[in-house]
């Protein structure tokens, strides 16, 4: 267990410098599963130091996988896999796991896995991914708590449609149609890069996908190749999180190493804020206005509004002269920390599970919250910074689990926290 502990800066607009942004985590985590395909061995580059890339790293090795970490690379041999089964402690400790169903299926025409469990976001079904295999020709068989899906003579092709837009769920179905004997069509699939990097990643091994980044996607079979180093794409949700950081306290911050065009919505956001933006080419400088504007967030769907972005912003919104509201389309649970930002000071009235009035400016007082998850924890941080007085956010390896080296990037822009085991 570790805290971190911030020194608010009692609302004063001071921070200043430059933040990297490091590779996405929901991009390294599929590209790492699908590296299982490749009869082979993959490169990976540009991967962050998190520690959800550990456990992936971990549960692939008693797979048989050969993985090795280096300086943001990863050297992945998945030539030689031994089994099928993934270890129930570790797969439920990261549910993204679930995505390394499709590549085991089909390459080992099997495949084992614990139920990953809901979490404090909300209930996390698992539903599209039985249907799915299904779809193809497997077969499910469930005991108390694990999952077994057999298709001992390949997956055949065929069509499925996501009644939900699931992102895992589309990446999963992608790695397992990449070595199915037919044609397989995936319709209503997840728009988020993501996807769209994992199909790229995959076209790069040679398969033959097309329509990655609209709601349908045809996988043609062909034989898988190694392939040339990959590069893992700037991961959104930190960039939204800097940039809210910067609209929040930024004397002058630049955020760097992002895809502008990953962030249209968030952009939008802030514009209506009346945050002042200077976008480059994959650098945005933002600072803080004298007055933010109310406004009403709601999130969507890639291209919409991400819900990962949804805490930082909402920090800002603590901030905005007026009334604004979030709305939370896609977890039931994920407006439970909340509570914690009113003890700080904050006026958030929550009027349904998935709807929050913030009335705003209120200055906020510094605290001692233990973060829920990942995105919470990063938005504690942040009121920790605009408080007056000192936070310390527990639970801290949550945050570590999707921001590498958060301390020191903080730090760089001014902001004074430190790390107590
Ligand atoms: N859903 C089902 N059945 C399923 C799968 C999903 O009903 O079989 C529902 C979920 O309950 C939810 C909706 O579909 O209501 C969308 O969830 P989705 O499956 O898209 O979420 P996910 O793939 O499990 C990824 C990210 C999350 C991010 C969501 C939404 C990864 C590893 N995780 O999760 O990231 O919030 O998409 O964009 O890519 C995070 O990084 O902190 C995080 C939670």
């Amino acid at each position: 267990m570790s805290a971190l502990t911030i020194e608010g800066l009692g609302g004063k607009k001071r921070l200043r410098g430059t933040i990297p942004v490091y590779g996405a985590k929901n991009s390294v985590l599929p590209t790492m599963a699908a590296a299982l395909l490749i009869n082979g061995e993959t490169v990976l580059e540009n991967v962050p130091d998190i520690a959800d890339v550990g456990v992936m790293a971990q549960i692939m090795r008693t797979l048989g996988a050969q993985v090795t970490e280096g300086s943001a690379t990863l050297r992945i041999d998945a030539r030689q896999l031994t089994g099928s089964v993934v270890d129930r402690a570790l797969g439920k400790a990261l549910r993204a796991s679930v995505v390394l169903t499709g590549p085991l299926l089909a390459r080992m025409g099997s495949v084992t896995f614990p139920h990953p469990g809901g979490d404090l976001i909300g209930e996390r079904p698992i539903d599209l991914f039985l249907a799915g295999f299904s779809a193809l020709g497997a077969t499910v068989t469930e005991t108390e708590d694990t999952y077994t899906i057999n298709a001992r003579d390949g997956l055949k092709g065929g069509e499925f449609f996501f009644s939900t837009v699931s992102v895992t769920g589309t990446e999963t179905m992608l790695m397992a149609a990449a070595l199915a004997r037919g044609t397989v069509v995936l319709r209503n699939a997840a728009l988020e890069p993501e996807v769209v990097a994992l199909a790229e990643f995959l076209t790069s091994c040679g398969a033959k996908i097309e329509g990655a980044g609209t709601p349908t996607i045809v996988v043609t079979p062909v034989s898988l190749v190694e392939p040339p180093p990959y590069t893992i794409i700037p991961d959104r949700i930190e960039a939204a999180t800097f940039l809210a950081l910067g609209a929040l306290l930024g004397e002058e911050i630049t955020v760097t190493n992002l895809s502008v065009h990953h962030l249209d919505a968030v952009i939008d956001v802030l514009r209506r804020m009346g945050v002042p933006l200077t976008i480059g080419t994959d650098a945005i400088s933002v600072s803080a206005p004298q007055v933010l504007k109310p406004v009403r967030v709601r999130t969507h769907e890639y291209p919409g509004f991400a819900t990962d972005a949804h805490p930082p912003v909402l920090i800002l919104l603590t901030q905005a002269n007026g009334e604004s509201v979030m709305i939370e389309s896609i977890f039931d649970g994920r407006l439970q920390y909340t509570r914690e930002l009113n003890a700080m000071g904050a006026q958030i009235t929550q009027v349904s599970p998935h709807r929050v009035q913030v009335l705003g400016p209120t200055p906020l007082r510094g605290a001692t919250i233990d973060t829920p998850d990942i995105r919470a924890g990063l938005a504690f941080i942040m009121a920790g910074i605009v408080a007056q007085g000192t936070t310390v956010v527990r639970r801290a390896e949550l945050v570590d689990r999707g921001y590498a080296h958060i301390e020191e990037r903080l730090r760089a822009v001014g902001v004074d926290i430190r790390r107590e085991a």
